[in-house]
């Protein structure tokens, strides 16, 4: 490996490669899948797909990709190679070899990693425990990684969310209702704070700043007074209240915390202070899900060319970045995965509408 971390292997000749997706599903996944295909196919190669993430790896589940037959699947949500959050750090000693075992009877040359935090944190320790030669992708439609100004998913998951305010604004003018839609954000709140903005919500909860429920009250009441008979109010699933920790549900195998419920502490809050008939809406996994936007297909497919890129060039170990409009990439280590939390001067412009 070179100082840098990045191993640079010099041996010519077409090469196999082996692709994965891991995490929760993103709209986009098929087209990077679609881009790597191609490059990889044009330089002579060929791509082994590894279904549902980390335990297909494990358990040897492959399925052999072919341009043609991912050439229609650009427009397509989900992925599909399928997905899974299993970690084969949780049982090291029986999936660490099997992992490891199966790479090397598969032939694989080299591996493409699509995931999150998790993903990526598994693809950090294969590369240092054993320089398995690994090119990282990001993905999140939370939009959270400090990979990547913004991830591929994100822009889809922002439109579904609009599309579905828009939807319940209209019931909830002709009830004089208030709204509270909560929205995902484990972490951050990205994705509530970009939908709140561009459907003019009335109030905005996310995890980086904590709720104040008597502002909160405060801001709607006055907004009432001057003539509003509805009100929108958006809630990253991630908010909480001062010193509380967040709403969970439960955990999943791979001690995960599902969140939740923070949507319905907020408008039971806001019925009983305000008066005001209120109603939770739990947008969930319909964020996550259905066709890619415009822009999402395009950083989707940029980013799968660059990570084949780096694969035909033998430039492993690390991960891909994206700033501005610039990809480029840096060593795939644990110290790059952290968590990017909302920039506060989006929040700022967000809130002239609800201080
Ligand atoms: O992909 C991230 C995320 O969308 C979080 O915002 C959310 O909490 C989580 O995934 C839900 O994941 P699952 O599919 O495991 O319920």
């Amino acid at each position: 490996m070179s100082e840098s971390g990045v191993t640079t292997r010099r041996e010519g000749g077409p090469m196999k490669v082996g692709l994965l997706t891991g995490g929760g599903d993103c709209p986009g996944l098929n087209a990077v899948i679609r881009a790597v295909t191609r490059r990889v196919a044009d330089a002579g190669g060929s791509c082994l797909g590894i279904q549902e993430g980390w335990r297909g790896l494990i358990r040897g589940m492959f399925r052999p990709l072919t341009p043609e037959d991912v050439d229609p699947t650009i427009g397509m949500g989900g992925t599909i190679l399928g997905s899974s959050r299993t970690n084969p750090y949780k049982s090291p000693d029986a999936d660490v070899p099997n992992l490891r075992r199966n790479f090397a009877e598969a032939g694989l040359d080299a591996l493409i990693v699509v995931g999150g935090d998790d993903t990526l944190g598994v693809a950090a320790r294969l590369i240092n425990d054993f320089e398995l030669p690994i090119v990282g992708v990001p993905k999140t439609i939370d939009n959270d990684l400090e990979l990547a100004d913004f991830s591929f998913g994100f822009d889809t998951a922002v439109n579904v969310v609009v599309e579905s305010v828009e939807r319940l604004r209209t019931t909830a003018e002709s009830h004089r209702r208030v709204m509270v839609v909560e929205t995902m954000g484990r972490s951050t709140g990205w994705l509530a704070c970009f939908a709140g903005m561009a459907v003019g919500a009335d109030y905005i909860l996310v995890p980086e700043v904590p709720i104040e429920v008597p502002h909160l009250i405060a801001s709607l009441r006055r907004k009432r007074e001057a003539g509003k008979n509805h009100a929108i109010v958006l809630v990253a699933e991630g908010a909480r209240y001062p010193d509380a920790s967040p709403a969970v549900l439960e955990s999943d195998a791979f001690g995960h915390p599902r969140l939740g419920g923070v949507g319905s502490l907020v408008a039971h809050a806001i019925d009983r202070q305000l008066r005001a008939e209120t109603r939770t809406v739990v947008l969930g996994h319909l964020q996550r899900g259905g066709a890619p936007t415009v822009h999402d297909r395009v950083l989707a497919t940029r980013m799968g060319l660059a990570a084949a890129e780096l694969i035909l060039r033998r430039r492993f170990g690390t991960v891909l970045t994206l700033r501005g409009s610039q990809i480029a990439d840096v060593p795939l280590e644990s110290s790059v995965l952290a968590t990017r939390s909302l920039d506060l001067a989006y929040y700022q412009d967000a809130a002239a509408f609800f201080y």
